[in-house]
C-alpha cells in the first residue's frame, strides 16, 4: 500500500502549466482598476549634479500625473544599510537612495519618474523630461582607478573580512620548486533574467501591498517599511510567478519604494517596471575584476603557497566585491595562504551577487591556475587535485560536514572518458576544428539562515493537504518540492498536498539566495508536517474510539493519510475517519525550524567535477563547447528533475561566463555601452552543448534536517575553468581574460 518516498521523485513543476500557457501573472502584469504606471527617467552623466530638471513638456503630455524628481519626492525616513538578504532582515541592494538630492554617482541613477495613465505614455513623457547637469570627472573601470585603489575592512555587505590569512606566504614560497603567477581578468556582468524588475503599489488606507519580484518577499517587506518608514506589519508583499533572477532579486532595490511612493502621490495603485536596459543599472551586476594569483608547489605538486589578490570596482559608497578569494582558499589543503582584496571607488551602482558570486570567479583562477601547474609538472589535473585534496576545511581545519569530491572526480571522469585523453595540447583534430578537453573542481558553500525558518502544513477532513511559507519560487522549484517534502512527513501523496507561496501573509522563510532555499524551506516544511503528524498520531492513540487507541506512537506508520500499526497494518484509520469523527474541519500545525547557524563546527559547502570538450576554429577564432559534463555532491536531492534542471542551467551560465558574457563600460562617458540582450550575449540553444548531468548524493547530519545543501549555483563554478583547460589543450594557448572572445583567439592562435 506505500507509495514510496515523494522525496527524490522526478515530480514536474507545479507552475509549469501556468507558466507555459501564460495564465501565471507576474508583479507587472498585476493591474488592478485604475492602475498607473511609473517610469524612470536615468541620469545620462556618470558623476555630477542635476542643474536643473524642465518637467514642464512631460507633464503636459495627455494622461500624465505627475514627474517628481529630487524636488517632489518624499525624503526617506532611514538611510538604507547593505545586509545580505539570508539574514533575514532588510537588504537593500546599496546604501543610496535616488532622488534625494541632487548628486549623480553613476550614469543610470534615477533623477525622475514620469507617472501616467497608460505605460506608453508615461514611457513618452519620460522621453520629454529635459535635465540639465554640471558634470565631473568619472571613474568606471579597473584601468582609470588602479592607483587609488585601497584594501576594505570587509566586504559583502560586511560579512568577509577585506583580507584572509594562514601560515606564512613567504617561507611558503621558497619552499616551492615551481613558482607560477598570473594575473586575470573578467568582465563585468549582468544576470539578465527575462522577466525585468517590477512591482506594483496598491494602498488601501495606510496599508500598502506590494506585488514584487523578488528573490526574498519578507526582505522587501522590510526594506520597504524602513524606508517608507512605517511598520513592516502594514506591507504585505506577494510574489507569485518570478521569471528568472540569478541574483539580479536577492537584494532589494528602489523600485518597490519608488511604486510605493508613486502610488501615494497619485493615490491610484502604480506600477514601475525597469526596461531592460535599466535593469542595467537598476539591479547590481558582478563587477569587472583582476586577479592576481601566485600559486608555489613542490615537485610531486603538493601546494606550498597561495597568493591571491583581487581588485575590482565598487560604488563611490559601499564597500562591495564579490568573495572570489574563499573558492581559492578552501580548494585544496595548503597550508600558507594570504588573500586580499582590493576596491576602487567607481561611478556605478554597488555590484551585488550574480551566479554563485565570488565562486564562479574564483574558481576559474585557481581551476586554471592548477591546470597550469598540471601541464609545468607534467601530472594529469585530476590527479594533481587529488595530491591536493582537502580532507578537512582549509580554513578551519575542521572536519567538513559531507563531501563526495573524489566521488564526483572519479564518476565524471568515467563518464567523460577522461582516461582516453593524451595530454599534449594540439593534438586532435576534427576535420578543421582543434579538439581539446578540460576539467575543473567545483565548490559552493552551504549557508544556513540566520533566524528561524517557518512553514504550515493542515490536512483537510477531505483527504487533501495544504503546505504554505511565504518563500517565493524565482524558477528554481521550490514551491514543487514543498509538496514533496511535506508528502513524506505526513505519510500522503504528493498529488493530494497544495502548497501556497510567495506571500508574506504566509510563515516566514528568508529569501532564496546563495543556493540556501530548498535547504531552508524544506527545513521548514519537514518540520511543521512532522509536528502535524506527530499531532494527529497523538490524537489517534489517546482517543478510545480509534483502533489505534492506546498504541505506541512511535510504532504508528502513516501512508496515503492512513495511520497503522507497524506490526499490524490492518489495524488503523486515516486522518479522515479521525477528524470526521471529532467534528473537524481540518488540523494545522505551525513548523519552526531553528538552523544551526554558520558556526556548525563543520566545513559546509557542496562540491562537484566538472569536464569539458571544446572544438576551436584556428581561422575563425570560434570556440564552440562540444560537450559537458558535470557530477556534484549536493547531499540529499529532493527531486531529480529540478534539481538535474538547476544544475543544467548552471553549467550554461558557465559557457556564458566562458564565452560570452561581458557588460562593457564606455569610460569617457561612464554608461554600460551594451546594455541589451542584442549586445549583451547569452548562450543561446546553439550555443548549448550535449550537457550530462549526474548527482552523487551524499549523507549529511549537519546542514539541515533532510540533509539538503543546495545546488542552485554550484552547476556553475569551474565551467569556465574547464572551458578554457580545454581551449589551452586544442589550441596550446592560455586565456587568462574571459569571456574568451573570437577576437582574443584570433589574436593568439
Ligand atoms: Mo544568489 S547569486 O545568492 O541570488
Amino acid at each position: 500500500m506505500s507509495t514510496g518516498p515523494q522525496i527524490g521523485r522526478d515530480v514536474d513543476r507545479i507552475d509549469a502549466h501556468a507558466k507555459v500557457t501564460g495564465s501565471a501573472r507576474y508583479s507587472a502584469e498585476q493591474h488592478p482598476p485604475g492602475t498607473a504606471y511609473a517610469v524612470l527617467v536615468g541620469a545620462r552623466i556618470a558623476r555630477g549634479r542635476v542643474t536643473g530638471i524642465d518637467t514642464s513638456a512631460a507633464l503636459a503630455v495627455d494622461g500624465v500625473l505627475a514627474v517628481l524628481t529630487h524636488r517632489e519626492l518624499p525624503r526617506i525616513a532611514t538611510k538604507p544599510v547593505v545586509i545580505p538578504s539570508l539574514a533575514g532582515t532588510s537588504a537593500h541592494g546599496q546604501s543610496l537612495f535616488p532622488m534625494q538630492d541632487d548628486r549623480v554617482h553613476y550614469a543610470g541613477q534615477p533623477v525622475a519618474m514620469v507617472v501616467a495613465d497608460t505605460l506608453e505614455r508615461a514611457e513618452h513623457a519620460a522621453e520629454l523630461v529635459e535635465v540639465d547637469y554640471a558634470e565631473e570627472p568619472s571613474v568606471t573601470t579597473i584601468e582609470q582607478g588602479r592607483d587609488d585603489a585601497f584594501e576594505p575592512e570587509r566586504i559583502f555587505g560586511g560579512i568577509v573580512p577585506g583580507r584572509t590569512e594562514r601560515g606564512d606566504v613567504d617561507q611558503g614560497m621558497r619552499e616551492a620548486d615551481v613558482v607560477l603567477e598570473r594575473v586575470f581578468h573578467l568582465a563585468a556582468n549582468h544576470h539578465n533574467p527575462i522577466e525585468t524588475s517590477a512591482a506594483t503599489a496598491v494602498w488601501e488606507d495606510a496599508k500598502l501591498t506590494l506585488y514584487d519580484t523578488t528573490q526574498g518577499p519578507t526582505a522587501t517587506r522590510l526594506s520597504v517599511a524602513e524606508l517608507l518608514g512605517i511598520p513592516p506589519s502594514d506591507i504585505r508583499v506577494v510574489s507569485e510567478f518570478v521569471g528568472g533572477s540569478f541574483g539580479s532579486k536577492a537584494m532589494i532595490w528602489s523600485h518597490p519604494t519608488l511604486a510605493a511612493m508613486a502610488a501615494q502621490y497619485v493615490r491610484a495603485p502604480v506600477t514601475l517596471s525597469l526596461s531592460r536596459e535599466q535593469m542595467f543599472t537598476g539591479s547590481g551586476h558582478r563587477e569587472e575584476q583582476e586577479h592576481t594569483l601566485t600559486l608555489g608547489a613542490r615537485q610531486d605538486g603538493t601546494l606550498t603557497a597561495l597568493r591571491h589578490r583581487k581588485l575590482s570596482p565598487t560604488s563611490p559608497y559601499d564597500d562591495w566585491a564579490e568573495p572570489s578569494i574563499s573558492p581559492v582558499s578552501q580548494l585544496y589543503t595548503c597550508p600558507n595562504f594570504h588573500g586580499v582584496y582590493n576596491l576602487i571607488r567607481a561611478n556605478t551602482m554597488t555590484p551585488t551577487f550574480m551566479r554563485a558570486p565570488g565562486e564562479a570567479s574564483g574558481a576559474f583562477v585557481v581551476e586554471t591556475a592548477m591546470d597550469e601547474l598540471a601541464y609545468e609538472l607534467g601530472i594529469d589535473p585530476i590527479e594533481l587535485r587529488l595530491r591536493n585534496h582537502a580532507d578537512t576545511d582549509p580554513e578551519t581545519g575542521q572536519p567538513w560536514s559531507s563531501k563526495g569530491l573524489r566521488e564526483c572526480y572519479q564518476r565524471g571522469a568515467e563518464l567523460f572518458g577522461w582516461a582516453l585523453r593524451d595530454p599534449i595540447p594540439r593534438s586532435r583534430r576534427d576535420g578543421n576544428w582543434l579538439v581539446g578537453s578540460g576539467m575543473a573542481s567545483a565548490l559552493y558553500p552551504v549557508y544556513t539562515p540566520m533566524s528561524p525558518q517557518r512553514a504550515r502544513a493542515r490536512v483537510y477532513a477531505d483527504g487533501r493537504a495544504v503546505i504554505e511559507t511565504g518563500a517565493s519560487d524565482f524558477g528554481t522549484g521550490v514551491g514543487t518540492i514543498m509538496g514533496q517534502v511535506a508528502a513524506d512527513a505526513l505519510g500522503m501523496e504528493t498529488e493530494a498536498i497544495s502548497v501556497r507561496y510567495g506571500d508574506t501573509d504566509l510563515p516566514n522563510t528568508v529569501a532564496a539566495v546563495g543556493s540556501a532555499g530548498s535547504g531552508a524551506v524544506s527545513a521548514a516544511v519537514h518540520t511543521a508536517a512532522t509536528a502535524l503528524r506527530e499531532h494527529l498520531v497523538a490524537q489517534a492513540v489517546a482517543d478510545p474510539e480509534s483502533p489505534l487507541h492506546g498504541a505506541d506512537p512511535s510504532r504508528v506508520q502513516v501512508s496515503e493519510g492512513r495511520m497503522f500499526l507497524s506490526e499490524r497494518p490492518a489495524n488503523g484509520e486515516s486522518y479522515t475517519d479521525l477528524l470526521r469523527r471529532h467534528m473537524m474541519f481540518d488540523a494545522e500545525a505551525l513548523g519552526e525550524w531553528e538552523p544551526p547557524g554558520q558556526d556548525t563546527g563543520y566545513g559546509m559547502a557542496t562540491f562537484g567535477a566538472q569536464f569539458a570538450e571544446v572544438g576551436v576554429d584556428p581561422d575563425l577564432g570560434l570556440v564552440r563547447v562540444r560537450r559537458l559534463t558535470g557530477v556534484f555532491a549536493p547531499g540529499r536531492v529532493l527531486n531529480r528533475k529540478t534539481a538535474r534542471s538547476q544544475l543544467l542551467g548552471g553549467m550554461l551560465w558557465g559557457v556564458g561566463q566562458a564565452l560570452l558574457e561581458a557588460t562593457h563600460m564606455e569610460p569617457r562617458q561612464g554608461r554600460w555601452a551594451n546594455a541589451s540582450l542584442a549586445e549583451y550575449l547569452v548562450p543561446v540553444n546553439a550555443d548549448a552543448p550535449d550537457i550530462e548531468v549526474e548527482m552523487i548524493e551524499v549523507e549529511d547530519r549537519v546542514v539541515n534536517p533532510l540533509g539538503v545543501k543546495g545546488i542552485g549555483e554550484v552547476g556553475q563554478v569551474g565551467v569556465a575553468a574547464a572551458i578554457a583547460n580545454a581551449v589551452f589543450h586544442a589550441t596550446g594557448r592560455r586565456f587568462h581574460d574571459l569571456p574568451i572572445t573570437i577576437e582574443s583567439v584570433l589574436a593568439r592562435i
